[in-house]
């Protein structure tokens, strides 16, 4: 076993097949625990800042309620509470903090400021979203997967819609576990060729297969899962309406998921633009595991947590 104690979590590239495994391993006993209602205060008395520049449902409720279960306490942060980057730089907000708390779950835009944290405190950062990856999202969809089918090497899975930090973050743990991934985006809308490169190496390194499209109906041809989330993101908000223009097409319904197989997987990291990206035929139906996927994240952050901090 590795240790992963003082080790921060910003993108899931960062982390090697043993330690995501790791990381699922202790999931499933974590989850199994809270099931029995047995203790497991496998953070007694710590700490963890949660900062948010950005809104949330499900990451500050699973991580305030996580840490808890832990037997540790959560302090959450808007981006209006505290100095950082108004009257005081990341530098020296991340050294006074890292003299406070035991871990930093942070929620914002630029995926620098989570790096900058990460570097100049001496706590583990957690990346709870920045516009380019959201890798607790995508560890807990692949826990997710894998509780379901009881395998991820070799599975297909075809991401539909805007080529974003969901892109991104599925592209790297895909291609770390060994499953086949498509993404189907607009052209102008496509992942970043960087992230694409480095998940290449990954697939090439596991024999799977990674592939970028901008039709839709290809890409979903025998997936195992269909995934999809929000045409303009946190932050693009002014952008919404040309986005639905451009990606209509590319929006999962009855008629787009009959190419894939007949027991597929529909996810999404929710929240959900019903009638937009995805139909309530679709999200609704007997293949959609959405709510499975959001109960996760509880258990995978806490297990994330247990692990670093
Ligand atoms: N999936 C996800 O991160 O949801 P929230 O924006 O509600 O945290
Ligand atoms: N791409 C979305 C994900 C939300 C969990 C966003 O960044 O708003």
């Amino acid at each position: 076993m590795v240790s992963m104690k003082g080790k921060s979590l910003i993108e899931i590239n960062h982390l090697s097949l043993e330690e995501i495994w790791q990381i699922f391993d202790l999931t499933s006993s974590l989850k199994q625990k809270q099931i029995t209602g047995e203790e497991h205060h496998l953070l007694k008395g710590k700490t963890l800042g949660m900062i948010f520049s950005k809104p949330s449902t499900r990451t500050r409720v699973s991580f305030e309620v996580g840490i808890y279960h832990l037997g540790g306490i959560g302090l959450y942060f808007n981006q209006n509470d505290l100095q950082l980057k108004k009257s005081e730089n990341i530098s020296d907000t991340a050294i006074v903090l890292s003299r406070y708390l035991d871990g930093i779950m942070i929620r914002t835009f630029d995926h620098q400021d989570v790096v900058d944290l990460a570097k100049y405190g001496s706590i583990p950062v957690i990346n709870g979203l920045t516009d380019l990856h959201h890798p607790c999202q995508v560890l807990t969809d692949l826990y997710t997967v894998y509780e379901k089918r009881r395998t991820l090497r070799g599975l297909k899975l075809a991401y539909i819609g805007d080529g974003n930090n969901m892109a991104h973050s599925l592209l790297h743990g895909c291609s770390k576990v060994g499953m086949d991934i498509v993404i189907a985006s607009p052209s102008g809308y496509m992942p970043l060729k960087e992230v694409v490169e480095e998940s290449k190496v990954n697939a090439d390194y596991m024999g799977s297969k990674i592939e970028i499209t901008d039709d839709p109906v290809a890409a979903v041809k025998n997936a195992d899962i269909i995934y999809t989330d929000v045409w303009a993101s946190m932050g693009q908000e002014k952008e919404a309406l040309e986005r639905k223009k451009q990606f209509m097409k590319f929006q999962v319904n009855p008629e787009l998921v009959k190419g894939a197989k007949s027991d597929y997987l529909f996810m999404h990291c929710l929240p959900a633009h019903r009638g937009e990206e995805v139909v309530n035929e679709v999200i609704d139906s007997s293949n959609s595991i959405v709510f499975d996927e959001a109960e996760n994240r509880l258990h995978v952050q806490k297990a994330i947590m247990a692990l670093v901090m």
